[in-house]
């Protein structure tokens, strides 16, 4: 957790090598991005860098916006007939709609409740990682396959290869028609009714080597796109709501900035250039992720001996960065259990070392959905700033530093962290919401 150490790690393009324990993710996400090592990381990156461009960050903006206004909804309904909400398991409902029609241009209604066989196959296979990782035995390739739960990982795959299957052949179609075809320029109205490009259309005109992708190659890298980008985002959004909640100034300074921008409309869309003149509110990001990272550990495999500044590394070794405890620094952060979002303004005039906060990795295997997430987790905390007011389950007492504490036993309406993949909280994230009356 040394920043000098982390440094060097992140920043070296040797040390870029991952295996454990992101081999468990290899039956499904293969050499997606995410994944994948050596020359084909290299010309993966290459190859998905574009699909975070403006014009189709752009697009991506329209769904956020539109998902997030039913997800306004849901939560009206759901605060009118509960006194506290899991907000954990509300906003998966509104990331995991907002991934699957980014990612695939297709709509899941997870929001509305419906079912859907891919939301259960993805679920099925998240939840594979994590029972997975706490057994000595189902690590092992060999030993898993002998498991029940490797049945149902398999029957997982077939499902989404099957459902993969259907939706790129009527993307296939969809690409061919003139009004998805409209010049990028269209003014917005136009913009709204032309199809919303989806991460899959690219995929599906690019070409590496002068080969279009395959089938396995698409399915992987539109995976890797929904399982880090629907998780991440779902685990941020819910932490920066509980941190809202348990510090009442700073969700009004938040608020006050959404007065400032859209007046007393809570149903209007933000633009994309008001979400990056939403500067508060970018502080609230920045300090909700550094103590509640989405992702808390990055690994990486030193595949030959090495030598990292005094220390020596034998080939072979698992190298894990923290990077909640990074977070946690008192060398680096004075007081790191309280949430201040203005700690973030005072250092932006210092001499700062960037490895020191790293959310979202650094080097050149940094988080290449950051713009994305960004833009997710300011529509969706926009509206529900402008809708409720957030305040803490009245049963909860817990400290932030008791919420770290392994010591510390919650009680009733109280988080109890865990990590299966993402930072979580076995008991959900409890929260009222007070629809705002201005
Ligand atoms: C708050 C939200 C997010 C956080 C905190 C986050 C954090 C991270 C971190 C720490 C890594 C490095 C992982 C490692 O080296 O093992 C990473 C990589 C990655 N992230 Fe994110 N992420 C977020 C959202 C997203 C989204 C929305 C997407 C896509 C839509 C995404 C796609 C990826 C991909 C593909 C990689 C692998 C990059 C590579 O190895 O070249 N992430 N992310």
């Amino acid at each position: 957790m040394e920043p000098k150490f982390v440094e060097h790690v992140l920043s070296s393009n040797i040390l870029t090598y991952k295996y454990d324990p992101y081999n468990m993710l290899y039956p499904w996400l293969g050499s997606g991005l995410l994944t994948a090592n050596g020359e084909q990381w290299t010309l993966r990156r290459k190859l998905i860098t574009p699909s975070f461009h403006f014009r189709i960050l752009k697009d991506f903006l329209h769904v956020m916006n539109e998902t997030s206004t039913q997800f306004m909804s849901l939560l009206e309904k759901e605060a009118a007939a509960c006194q506290v909400l899991d907000m954990q398991s509300l906003v998966m409902r509104n990331t995991i709609d907002v991934i699957c029609e980014t990612a695939m241009g297709t709509r899941v209604n997870s929001i509305g409740g419906q079912s859907s066989a891919i939301v259960t196959a993805i679920d099925t296979l998240c939840n594979v990682i994590p029972e997975r990782g706490v057994s000595v035995f189902k690590r092992f390739d060999v030993c898993f396959k002998l498991t029940p739960l490797y049945a149902k990982q398999q029957r997982a795959l077939t499902t989404l290869r099957k459902e993969f299957a259907q939706i790129i052949e009527k993307r296939r179609a969809l690409i061919q028609t003139s009004s998805y075809n409209a010049t990028p320029d269209d003014d917005e109205l136009m913009d709204a009714k032309r199809p919303k490009m989806a991460f899959l259309d690219n995929l599906l005109t690019a070409e590496v080597q002068g080969k279009p992708l395959t089938f396995e190659q698409i399915f992987e890298e539109v995976s890797t796109f929904m399982f880090e980008g629907h998780d991440t985002t779902a685990s941020a959004i819910t932490f920066a709501l509980y941190c809202l909640a348990w510090s009442p100034e700073s969700q009004q300074r938040a608020f006050e900035e959404q007065l400032q921008l859209h007046g007393h409309d809570r149903q209007r869309h933000s633009t994309f250039d008001e979400l990056q003149n939403m500067k508060y509110l970018d502080l609230v990001i920045k300090e909700t992720l550094r103590i509640f990272p989405s992702v808390p550990f990055i690994f990486r495999t030193a595949k030959q001996a090495t030598q990292i500044e005094d220390k020596f590394i034998p080939q072979g070794t698992t190298l894990g960065i923290g990077v909640l405890s990074i977070g946690h620094s008192p060398h680096v952060f004075s007081e790191p259990l309280e949430f201040r979002p203005e700690r973030w303004e005072a250092r932006e005039h210092t001499n700062v070392n960037a490895f020191d906060y790293v959310p979202f990795s650094a080097g050149p295997r940094n988080c290449i959905g950051q713009k994305f997430a960004l833009l997710e987790l300011k529509v969706t905390l926009s509206k529900l700033l402008r809708h409720f007011h957030l305040k803490p389950a009245p049963e909860s007492r817990q400290s932030l530093a008791q919420i770290f504490d392994p010591q510390h036993r919650p009680g009733p309406q109280e988080l109890k962290l865990y990590i299966p993949i993402t930072l979580k909280s076995m008991t959900g994230v409890p929260l009222r919401l007070q629809p705002r009356t201005y």
